[in-house]
Formats: C-alpha cells, structure tokens, sequence
C-alpha cells in the first residue's frame, strides 16, 4: 500500500490517497476541538487511543453484522478505509440523558431514557451541525428514505452491540454519534471513527465520565481518562 497525496484534514483526522482507487488511509492525530472548532487543544496520544479503539469496535460491529468502512490497522495512528461518499448526516444515538438532549428537553443529566432515542443533525460546520428530521433530509437531498431507514436500522444495532460491550467492561454507554458511507455501489456502511471523542463513556460504578467531556468541560484528567477507556477496552480481550 502507496500512502498517496493529502485529500482532506478535518479537526481530528488527515485523509490520504492511496494506490488503490476504493481504498483511502485515514490518520488520527492527537488534535481536540470542541464547539464547531471554537475550543482548540491537544489531548496526548489521542490519535493513538482513538485509531485502535475505533478499529476494535469496527471489527467488534462487522462480526455482529453491521457493515463498515474498516480495513487494516497500518500503524498506531493509521488505518486503510474503504473509500465512501460520507452521509452528510450526524446520528446521536442516546441511552442516558445528557449534554444537548438535557439542555434542550430540560432532563437532568444522567436520566435514564425510557428507550433509546435517535437525532440526525446536518453535517454543515458553517450552520453549526443543526438538528434536522427525516423529512428536512430528504428534502435536502442528504439521503434517500431507503438509506435512513437502513442508517437507523444499523445506528439502533449498534447501540444494542456496544452497550453490551461496554456494559462488559464495566462501562455505561450513554450516546455516541455515528458517521455512515456510500460505497461505489451505493452500499451503506458505518464510516468515520467511534471513539472517545464520538461516545459519552462513564464509568458503571463511580459514573467518572472516561470521555471527551472532559476536554469539552474543562474537568482536567483528560489523557488519564483516554487511557483509562483503552485499558477497559483491552481487558475485555
Ligand atoms: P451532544 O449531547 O453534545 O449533542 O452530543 C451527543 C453525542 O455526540 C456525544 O456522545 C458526543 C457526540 N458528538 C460528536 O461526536 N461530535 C460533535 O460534534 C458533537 C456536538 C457531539
């Protein structure tokens, strides 16, 4: 595998080409943003944590049915992908209450949901991500009424898969946001990462958020909290 030119840099991965037109590599860096890019800093060895606990749940995902863009670690930050056409679309898959759904439905953090609940937002930094529904997608164009139903399909099948993992590990899931692609031939696969930046992970017993909310909310103990995350992960084998 040729690493080739540099496609695209986003706020926490590079995309390069690479000699093989359905295959791109992606390299996590150690970079954080938070607040459509407004917060900036570094969280050590992020890229690190974050390209092989991606790759994990990836391979955890396919095992248990649901398709995606994974296909070798290279390196400890890089990852051969398959090519997609992204879904312009953010899905928030939510078990517990917490950031956005507690500010704009007024439930306090950490409240059980009584089921599991799905937002989209509009993948669009300069309008700031907002919240749309099924019929603000199709009437975008973003995807079509046989893709959502598969991106949800997929989202709640996920959620149901990784809280169990999780749940192993002595770790609550308690939302995450998926990314999904378009293969050449129009074939949805989960893409993008799943990771500490990407999930709200808390701690079972002690509810200690092992988290990006750390660096969101400035709680300190943040690269303790990623490797906290990674060992759990590891533990479970
Ligand atoms: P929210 O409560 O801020 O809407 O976040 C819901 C989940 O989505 C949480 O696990 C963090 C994740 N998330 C991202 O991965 N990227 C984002 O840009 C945002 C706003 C949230």
């Amino acid at each position: 595998m040729v690493k080739g030119e540099q496609l695209y840099e986003g706020k926490a991965k590079k995309v390069f080409a690479t000699d093989d037109p359905e295959l791109l590599l992606v390299s996590y860096k150690d970079d954080a943003t938070a607040f459509n890019g407004l917060k900036k800093g570094t969280i050590a060895g992020k890229g690190v944590i974050n390209n092989k606990m991606s790759n994990a749940l990836m391979q955890y995902l396919e095992k248990k049915g649901v398709p995606t863009h994974y296909v070798e670690e290279i390196n400890d930050r890089d990852t051969l992908v398959k090519k997609v056409q992204i879904v312009p679309l953010e899905v928030i898959i939510r078990n517990i209450a917490a950031g956005s759904f507690s500010k704009h439905y007024g439930v306090e953090e950490g409240t059980l949901l009584k089921a599991p609940t799905i937002e989209f937002s509009y993948k669009n930094d300069e309008l700031g991500d907002p919240l749309i529904n099924d019929y603000h997608a199709l009437a975008l164009g973003l995807a079509t009424q046989e893709e959502i139903d598969t991106i949800k399909k997929y989202a709640f099948k996920v959620n149901e898969e990784l809280k169990a993992f999780w749940k192993s590990c002595g770790v609550t899931l308690v939302d995450f946001k998926l990314e999904f692609g378009r293969l050449s031939d129009g074939t949805i696969v989960l893409a993008d990462e799943i990771s500490p930046d990407t999930c709200r992970l808390w701690d079972s017993e002690t509810g200690m958020k092992l988290d990006k909310d750390r660096f969101r909310r400035d709680m300190g103990g943040v690269e303790d909290a990623y490797q906290e995350i990674m060992r759990r992960l590891q533990a479970h084998g």
